[in-house]
């Protein structure tokens, strides 16, 4: 059975974390929020717990997981050694939604990283999650909290929807802010290389560090260069449902999306849009979701992983979403949504 514990985080309960702390100092598994999607939390130094952390996700073990810190002195013991621009980008960012990555050191096992020799590193913006890490020890694994394929959640209930009995306790500290996972960079190259996107844009490493480059595969549907980032090949993020995105001018988006909605509506099956404040009392069709607002992509972010997660529920068989400009956080936007509809794209 799976411990639920509230958290406030103004008035921080230290009981429960001290218990949560040591469920990890056990091995065990601890779910935790943070600015950006809730994480599996796991002693990040114990094979065995990674390995149990694998097995509750139903996750294939290549697929390394993001080692989390609560301060920057801790960063040196597990890497060797940490190159200028990647302290001066976690004295930027830190905490925050940016992982980088290093060479690992001895300390860190296999199992942690994937069979890789380097390894993720964030410190999380998050105060409950920052006060749990220092009471496991200092080094805390997370993935997403989601089952393998689900789309990665962004509230307490997301995590015992998929994750119920299968983890000693999860921490609810209420619903993210961000709903997108953190931007990725390697700093094992020159120039450092954005590996998946999120709210720290390549715009804001820029300002810090000069020339960052970014992996190709994230916006596109390149099938035959692998993404460097091993997790970011399987077709995760997904809802059950075959997802279309529309994309184009918004007139034209609009006719179109409500055109194929109803065409799969006539045949009989269920269907499901994403629209956004702008757009939304432009659809007749009946399963109609607003996504947020484009004057702040900000907003579609929030909300994207919970709307899938309400179609899955839904039974809905078929999305129609319409497209976000790629700047700024609509770059993460668009990279979720395109791996959620399988980078099936319709240009109007
Ligand atoms: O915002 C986040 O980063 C959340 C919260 C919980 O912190 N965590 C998260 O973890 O998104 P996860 O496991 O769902 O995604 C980690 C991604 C995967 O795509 C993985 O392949 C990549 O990071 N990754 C981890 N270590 C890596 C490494 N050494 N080299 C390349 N990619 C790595
Ligand atoms: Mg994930």
């Amino acid at each position: 059975k799976t411990r639920v514990e509230k958290i406030d985080k103004a008035q921080m309960n230290m009981d429960i974390i001290d218990a949560a702390g040591q469920i990890l100092r056990q091995g065990g598994l601890v779910a935790f929020p943070t600015e950006t999607v809730y994480g599996l939390g796991a002693n990040a130094l114990d094979e065995e717990a990674a390995r149990k952390t694998y097995a509750a996700k139903g996750r294939p073990s290549d697929n390394p997981l993001i080692v989390h810190i609560a301060d920057l002195k801790d960063l040196y013991p597990i890497t060797k050694g940490v190159p200028e621009k990647a302290v001066a980008l976690a004295e930027k960012f830190w905490p925050g939604p940016l992982t980088m990555i290093f060479e690992k050191s001895e300390i860190v096992p296999h199992g942690t990283t994937g069979g890789l020799d380097t390894v993720a590193v964030r410190m999380p913006d998050d105060t409950v999650t920052l006060a749990l890490i220092k009471a496991a020890g200092g080094y805390v694994s997370g993935p997403s909290a989601n089952t393998s394929g689900r789309p990665s959640p962004t509230t307490a209930q997301h995590v015992l929807d998929d994750l119920d009995g299968k983890i000693n306790m999860i921490l609810d500290g209420g619903p993210v802010h961000i709903g997108v996972e953190s931007t990725i960079v390697d700093m094992t190259v020159e120039p450092p290389m954005i590996l998946r996107p999120g709210a720290v844009t390549k715009e804001m490493l820029e300002e810090t560090v000069g020339e960052v480059s970014v992996d190709h595969t994230i916006l596109t549907a390149d099938s035959k260069t692998p993404p460097k980032a091993p997790g970011m090949k399987y077709r995760h993020y997904a809802p059950r449902a075959e997802m279309t995105v529309v994309e184009g001018s918004l007139e034209k988006v609009v006719d179109k999306i409500s055109e194929l909605a109803a065409a799969r509506e006539r045949e009989g099956h269920r269907t499901g849009i994403i629209a956004t404040r702008e757009t939304m009392d432009r659809y007749t069709s009946r399963n109609v979701k607003c996504i947020g607002t484009r004057e702040d992509e900000s907003t579609v972010a929030a909300n994207l992983y919970a709307i899938l997660r309400d179609f899955d529920d839904d039974g809905t068989e078929f999305i129609y979403s319409e497209a976000f400009a790629s700047d700024g956080i609509g770059s993460a936007v668009m990279n979720r949504l395109l791996k959620a509809a399988g980078h099936h794209v319709i240009n109007v």
